[in-house]
């Protein structure tokens, strides 16, 4: 079989080279070279133009909703937007061993009683998910399975088989023919997605595709994958608690940062319907250094423990963070310091994001430093006190999206003080919650003093 030509293009600046070379020889630039498949060129480029799409006007056009078939995993679903479209992509992140094959097992195997469904496995033998699925207690008897990684008979495979839902585990392991790098390289990646979605697109099979991510926390090849398709899923949690988040990063058919919560059983992943519990951490009796937020994943509101511990440090102190952003940290000690007059500038201060969940939203600003501020003086904070708020470089704590909404899943759970920014103090009472509004981190941490 004739191979089709390849080259090899500059990632820097686009220039393209018949063989690889260490060296750009447009740019100068080092190391970036990368392997794609040549355009044939075609003589006619802009004349064959009679079957192409004619030029509409945005209001003749038909946009019919498009349906969307649940998955049968309810948080997974929220995710997705409501469940999986035809003709939608979605890519499915995540470290190896957390779930992704599990779950995308368990949706296709719900999935497989209404719909076609196949799934490709490239990474296990057929055997291996026949035992999975046996071990999670699925019927699966519809689910059509393939262990195949090269891409031209994946796509054979697609045409013959006609399925409506289709996962590819994973697209690391494929590989074209039509490419002479190695599976898993940027190029190979990039070029299996982009046929694979093409087949999805033309054919209206809603296609997911499993990706591993490197250690830095990117998809393999450098995010070449997330703006070829429509949906991008993170699967997140530390792999020694059984909680698993997946969080929807990009989403072309549903809102993004909407996350599902999962707990990893015997019998597979199991959605988690009340998900604040699991994040807040049983203290007894309050304990110095934690504090609640409030934090808003999506349209979710959600409580999450953050625990700060502030000890004596050698000459050159550490800042470290799990789960929540470390140059904001050093920031927020900045801003402690400067303005409300607390140092812990010969400390070590370690700051953790209870349940392996990750917060980005500097509304945890003011929990932050409540819970440090708490773990210098020794000092816990009341019983059921919630706080949240962003913190500014003038040491001004400013209003989070959505307080309302906040503070009242805060008071659903049993919370009863509140520490918030002034412009998020609702005109109207909630029942059972007492609520300082702060316009300061002087006055919180006078108002957490106040009421200890
Ligand atoms: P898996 O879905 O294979 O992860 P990924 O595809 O993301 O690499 O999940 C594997 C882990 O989940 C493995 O460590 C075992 C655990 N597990 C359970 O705890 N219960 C189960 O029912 C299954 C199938 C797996
Ligand atoms: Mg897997």
């Amino acid at each position: 079989m004739a191979k089709d030509k390849t080259q090899f293009s500059c990632s820097e600046c686009g220039g393209s080279s018949p063989k690889w070379l260490g060296k750009c020889p447009h740019c100068g630039a080092w190391n970036t070279l990368q392997e794609v498949r040549a355009e044939s060129a075609t003589a006619h480029r802009f004349q064959s133009l009679s079957g192409a799409q004619p030029v509409a006007t945005l209001s003749e056009i038909v946009a019919t909703e498009l349906p969307r078939t649940p998955t049968g995993q309810e948080e997974l679903d929220r995710t997705l937007g409501g469940g999986i479209v035809p003709g939608g992509v979605v890519l499915i992140g995540g470290d190896p061993g957390i779930g992704k094959s599990t779950l995308l097992l368990q949706a296709a195997d719900s999935l497989s009683k209404q719909l076609p469904v196949l799934y490709i496995t490239g990474e296990e033998s057929g055997a291996q998910v026949a035992l999975r699925a046996r071990r999670l207690g699925l019927d699966g008897r519809q689910v059509r399975v393939l262990a195949e990684i090269q891409l031209e008979k994946i796509l054979f495979a697609l045409q013959t088989e006609g399925p409506a839902f289709c996962v590819i585990d994973s697209i690391q392991t494929l590989y074209s023919e039509a490419l002479t790098s190695a599976p898993g390289s940027v190029a190979q990646v990039r070029e299996c997605a982009a046929q694979l979605t093409r087949h999805a697109k033309s054919a209206g099979t809603s296609l997911v595709l499993v990706g591993h991510v490197t250690k830095d926390g990117a998809l393999a090849g450098p995010r070449v994958l997330e703006h070829i398709v429509d949906t991008v899923l993170y699967f997140e949690g530390d792999t020694h608690s059984s909680f698993r988040l997946v969080r929807a990063i990009k989403n072309r058919f549903g809102a993004v940062n909407e996350i599902g919560v999962f707990a990893m059983t015997e019998k597979g992943l199991k959605g988690v319907a009340n998900p604040s519990a699991i994040f807040l951490s049983t203290h007894g009796t309050p304990v110095p250094g934690s504090c609640v937020l409030v934090t808003l994943e999506g349209t979710r509101p959600l409580l999450v423990e953050v625990q700060a511990l502030v000890d004596n440090g050698g000459p050159s102190p550490r800042r470290l963070s799990v789960g929540l952003e470390r140059d904001r940290l050093a920031m927020l000690l900045a801003v402690l310091h400067r303005h409300a007059g607390v140092s812990c500038m010969d400390q070590d201060v370690f700051v953790n994001a209870v349940g392996g969940v990750r917060i980005s939203e500097p509304a945890a600003d003011l929990a932050v430093l409540l819970a440090i501020q708490g773990s210098l003086r020794g000092k816990a904070l009341p019983r059921g006190f919630v706080a949240f708020g962003e913190v500014g470089l003038a040491g001004e704590v400013r209003p989070a999206p959505r307080g309302q909404e906040r503070l009242k899943e805060a008071a659903k759970l049993g919370f009863s003080v509140a520490v918030v920014p002034k412009a998020n103090a609702p005109k109207k009472a909630i029942e059972g919650l007492t609520i300082h509004a702060v316009e300061r981190i002087e006055e919180a941490i006078e108002a957490v003093r106040s009421l200890a």
